[in-house]
């Protein structure tokens, strides 16, 4: 009478970090014309690097100085470029915390771009030689950005303390619990919030432990990440680099909406 039921059909587990967007640059805007082969070299950038940026752009005029400079590997540069460009409308402010910075490069590149930004921060447990060479690189195609940046050898847990409330947050990479932390930060206060998040470990995962199982421990991470950002209150978008640059390449970024209504920032 009642026959056995099929079985549920399997769930297709996602790779780690499948893209929720097509791979476009919106950067480095001449690579989708001749798709980069070097978008996730971890070779240095420098001279041999100069023929794909030949613009006169701003953007292709501080990749030519970082390459002088061989201030940081190719990927690096792919990496911060086309994150900033998928954050910077919503997290842009008059201050900026790039939270667990290395190189420095994502805050480096709001100082530079954005004018309405008037401080970033750059934070990091280590500051490293590398940065030195990123700002060199930038003050010759910027000026502005000596006064506007500055570095703090700093632990992630104390930055919430010592930024300015309304003071926006970026963090790339910041591996692991630390993008959580950075979240924290911006939700501490009360800014936009931009990760790029890597490395889930899944037994510290908070989501429902079927999600984790179902979904796989990165895409379960970032739901429960939206779903608390929601519950704080804020607006969330999710995007992705390009794959070519690097697999763990989804971006989150989230804005505190005022009453619950989102609220569209002023184009400009
Ligand atoms: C994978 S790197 C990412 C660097 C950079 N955001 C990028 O996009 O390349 C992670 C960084 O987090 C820093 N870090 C690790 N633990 C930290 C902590 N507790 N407080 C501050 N920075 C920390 C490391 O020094 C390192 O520079």
């Amino acid at each position: 009478m009642f026959g056995r039921r099929n079985p549920a059909p399997a769930i297709p587990r996602p790779r780690p970090s499948q893209p929720v967007a097509p791979p476009i640059y919106k950067s480095l805007r001449q690579f989708n014309r001749v798709p980069p082969t070097c978008a996730g070299a971890r070779s240095t950038l420098d001279e041999r690097s100069l023929g794909h940026f030949t613009g006169d752009t701003l953007i292709d005029r501080l990749a030519r100085a970082l390459a002088r400079e061989r201030a940081l590997p190719v990927k690096e540069l792919f990496e911060s470029c086309e994150f900033f460009e998928r954050v910077r409308r919503r997290v842009r402010g008059p201050l900026v915390a790039d939270l667990c910075a290395g190189h420095g490069l994502t805050g480096v590149l709001f100082a530079l771009f954005e004018r309405r930004v008037e401080r970033v921060v750059l934070v990091d447990r280590r500051r490293p030689p590398s940065f030195d060479r990123v700002l060199r690189a930038a003050q010759s195609v910027g000026p502005w950005v000596a006064d506007k940046v500055v570095y703090r050898e700093q632990r992630l847990r104390d930055a919430a303390d010592s930024l300015e409330p309304g003071t926006s947050v970026v963090a790339v990479h910041a591996c692991g619990l630390r993008t959580d932390i950075a979240i924290d930060v911006a939700l501490a206060l009360t800014s936009a919030v931009g990760v790029m998040p890597c490395c889930y470990p899944a037994a510290r995962c908070t989501a429902p432990p079927t999600l984790v199982d179902r979904l796989g421990a990165p895409l379960a991470f970032d739901i429960d990440r939206t779903y608390r950002l929601e519950r704080a209150g804020y607006r969330i978008r999710w995007d992705a680099i390009p794959e070519d640059i690097t697999p763990m390449g989804r971006v989150l970024v989230a804005w505190p909406a005022p009453n619950g209504k989102d609220v569209e920032p002023s184009a400009g």
